[in-house]
């Protein structure tokens, strides 16, 4: 326990220390790795579950779909919904009896009711899509109150809290989830299989992102606009890493292999919120007095210890089509998603040129999009979030190992502090924790590719 604090501790002091001392952190970073020696203690397997009794927490824009799919996937009960909106909690409740299930309990009493849906004693999963301040306090009290975690995107944002996810996990036993539907969508399951299949021989490079023009969201008062806007006046970094580098992360074995060594964030001047608001609300008026501190665009550069580069992008205030910028390069070839799938693969004979991906469609495609493809149709995201929720659920059922773990929740959650470290000291490299302590060396195969 005391080593416990002390580590929490100097990792609160690293970070702070981090702030405007340029070499100083890399040290720091370092001299922290050498600090982590307890050993990892991986969550064991659940067991198989007749059904998943779920406790829902947070049920607005993504919550409400995740409960929608959850409804329809065989062996998921809606236990109780949380919301500190009344009307979305019955909202929810609505759905639940429409789709033949018994009403969900509500809690909807302050903030801190979803601790009351925690203490239930007929809660198997607590799954939450609250603003990102509060998926650390909601899948803490799951897992302490004995019940598995789910969380959106991302886990955590600070250093400190993917540690306290992790902690809380090995102590608990219980499973602590970040939920990327990006991992599940057609094409980037079809390029991760490609990868596996070594179509693009040894990998090199990629590059991902979140390029998403959410100037009109950040502005409207009403939805999730409130919570963004306020992260991009406090925090200049990469605040969503995980659309982009999670699919990623499948490809390079990331925690199965291979580990980010360190990264670099550079940031671009800030003008895109303020710009809109001038347009939108006039020059005068408080929207366009307001300041913002994220710069327009992030762009990281990851470092694997594998050799391998990750550029990513986080783009949210300019005007553009929507993109993750998805590409992956080895040494034999390489594929694009955006803003068609595109592939090429070095043959002999044939002219260095791009081919569309759909012919490559009937050899590669996943197999869980093959089975699932029919069941997610009208799904949300084209479908990709009806498969992550099956994933999950079906997990649970059959007591195998879900897809990601609290390892990779924390080290993808870790590069939203790492970035914002590396801007605010003129783009020094920053050292990743070993959230694993070594486990990552250990080859180990994805669920989804067996
Ligand atoms: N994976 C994706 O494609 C995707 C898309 C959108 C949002 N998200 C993620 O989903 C999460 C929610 O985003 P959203 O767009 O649905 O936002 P939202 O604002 O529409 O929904 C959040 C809900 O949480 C509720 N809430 C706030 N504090 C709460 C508390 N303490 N207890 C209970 N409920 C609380 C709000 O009232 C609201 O209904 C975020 O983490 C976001 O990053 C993911």
């Amino acid at each position: 326990m005391k080593n416990e604090v002390n580590r929490r501790e100097f990792i609160k002091r690293s970070a702070m220390a981090g702030v405007g001392i340029a070499v100083g952190s890399v040290t720091l970073a370092e001299e922290l790795q050498q600090k982590l020696k307890t050993p990892v203690k991986p969550v064991p397997v659940s067991k198989p579950m007749e059904k998943v009794r779920i406790g829902y927490v947070g049920a607005g824009g993504m919550g409400t779909a995740h409960i929608s799919n959850l409804l329809k996937i065989k062996g998921a009960e809606l236990v109780a919904v949380c919301d500190i909106v009344e009307d979305r909690v019955k909202r929810a409740q609505d759905m639940a009896l429409k789709a033949g299930q018994k009403k969900p309990e509500g809690y909807f009493k302050d903030e801190h009711d979803f601790k009351r849906l925690c203490q239930r004693e007929d809660i198997d999963l607590v799954y939450t899509a609250t603003p990102w301040e509060w998926h650390v306090p909601v899948c803490i009290e799951a897992m302490k109150n004995g019940k598995h975690a789910a969380t959106e995107v991302p886990a955590a944002y600070t250093i400190e809290n993917c540690w306290e996810l992790i902690e809380t996990s090995e102590k608990t036993g219980k499973y602590c989830m970040m939920m990327e539907n990006c991992n599940y969508d057609k094409i980037e399951m079809m390029i991760l299989n490609m990868v596996k299949k070594n179509l693009f021989g040894e990998l090199l490079h990629a590059e991902g992102g979140y390029l998403h023009d959410l100037r009109a969201v950040k502005h409207d008062m009403n939805g999730e606009g409130v919570w963004r806007r306020a992260h991009a006046m406090k925090r200049n970094g990469d605040l969503y890493p995980t659309h982009g580098l999670g699919p990623l992360m499948q490809c390079f074995d990331i925690n199965r292999g291979n580990y980010f060594d360190y990264l670099v964030s550079f940031g671009t001047k800030t003008r895109g919120l303020h710009l809109y608001a001038e347009k939108k609300f006039g020059p005068d008026s408080p929207q366009s007095k307001e300041k913002f501190v994220l710069s327009d665009v992030v762009t990281t550069v990851l470092k694997t210890f594998n050799g391998e580069t990750i550029v990513l992008t986080h783009d949210t205030s300019s005007p553009r089509p929507y993109s993750r910028n998805i590409m992956v390069q080895g040494t034999k070839g390489l594929v694009r998603k955006y803003p068609d799938p595109k592939i090429y693969i070095e043959t002999e004979g044939k002219p260095d040129a791009w081919e569309k991906i759909d012919e490559y469609m009937k050899e590669y495609e996943h197999p869980v999009w093959k089975e699932l493809e029919d069941a997610s149709k009208g799904a949300g995201h084209g479908g990709m979030d009806f498969i992550e929720d099956y994933r999950l659920v079906n997990a649970l059922l059959k007591g195998v190992e879900p897809d990601m773990d609290v390892y990779d929740a924390a080290v993808i959650s870790a590069v939203c502090e790492l970035s914002e470290r590396s801007i605010k000291q003129k783009s020094t490299p920053v050292k990743f924790p070993d959230f694993t302590r070594g486990m990552w060396k250990k080859k180990r195969e994805l669920h989804v590719m067996e």
